[in-house]
């Protein structure tokens, strides 16, 4: 059995902590035989192998009396970049809790256990339901709706410096005055009303103005504000921090893809450009 879990990107500029795409790249997750410790293989540096991985601890946590099994992971989502790896881990972890268990867990269920586990739903929520997902957390509960995502090319290039959500967190403000408020949450609301009703070029003008978090990170991705400044001469719509960052999300129609992809790879030689799409169907026993 295999289980394969999409990267996603959060935030969307004012969407902070609540909107997230899935994206088609991948954590794959086989299991093998039963063994008699708790065994993961896989080939990135500084992930434990054992039942401290995160994949087994939330298998564990979901399931405590699973029988412990061999492991094997690929992914091409790279960690501390702003893509949901960890998320993508977490959701991996409740599946195979949920397949080897027999749990018989709802897509509503997993987003719950996920997002207590994670803090925060933007990514899980879409990792385990595919699409455009928007996702809070009042008390216990999970409020999620999911949506197509506008027609439009999506360009993520990833820097090869890491950034962990934990400092990326660290430099927001604690509190905001209720005017700021204001302002940012009518941004976000008109943002989602236009991705809702199909108006991507007002919608990408709003995400870039967001004030949750955006201002306070830009110091930590200076290549996003010099990606922006080429908007208009390469045609893009929009270029966004992908969740805490360093990723940058570029939106574009087909005409700017080859302009933008080129001109990031030209001026940012250490990222790795990728062209990739939304992925519609979440965790999925492939
Ligand atoms: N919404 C989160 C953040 C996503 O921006 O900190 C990263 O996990």
């Amino acid at each position: 059995m295999k289980i394969r879990v999409p990267a996603t990107t959060a935030n969307l500029g004012p969407g902070f902590d609540s909107f997230g795409l899935a994206l088609t790249m991948y954590l794959e997750l086989e299991v093998l035989e039963e063994t008699k410790e708790w065994e993961i293989e896989h080939e990135l540096d500084n992930i434990p192998r054992d039942e401290t991985n995160l994949i087994i601890k939330t298998a564990t946590h979901v399931c405590p009396n699973l029988s412990p099994h061999h492991l094997k992971m690929t992914t091409d989502i790279p960690t501390a970049r702003g893509l949901g790896s960890s998320s993508s881990a977490i959701v991996a972890g409740i599946e195979l809790a949920n397949q080897l268990g027999h749990l018989n867990l709802s897509k509503e269920k997993i987003v719950e256990i996920a997002t207590e586990v994670e803090g925060h739903p933007d990514n899980v929520a879409p990792a385990i339901l595919g699409g455009f997902v928007v996702a809070n957390k009042i008390e216990e509960h999970i409020y999620y709706t999911q949506h197509n995502f506008p027609e439009c090319e999506l360009i993520i290039a990833i820097p090869n410096y890491e950034l962990l959500t934990s400092a990326s967190r660290q430099v927001l403000p604690e509190r905001l005055t209720y005017e700021y408020a204001v302002e940012a949450s009518s941004i976000a609301n008109v943002a989602l009303s236009s991705l809702l009703s199909g108006n991507l070029e007002q919608a990408c003008f709003l995400m870039e103005q967001d004030k949750w978090h955006e201002p306070f990170r830009a110091a930590l991705v200076p290549e996003l504000k010099r990606i922006r400044e080429e908007k208009n001469q390469l045609g893009f719509y929009t270029a966004l921090l992908s969740g805490a960052g360093p990723t940058i999300l570029i939106l574009c129609p087909k005409e700017s893809l080859v302009k933008t992809k080129n001109f990031i790879k030209e001026k940012f030689k250490t990222f790795d450009i990728q062209h990739v799409r939304v992925q519609s169907t979440g965790v999925e026993i492939v």
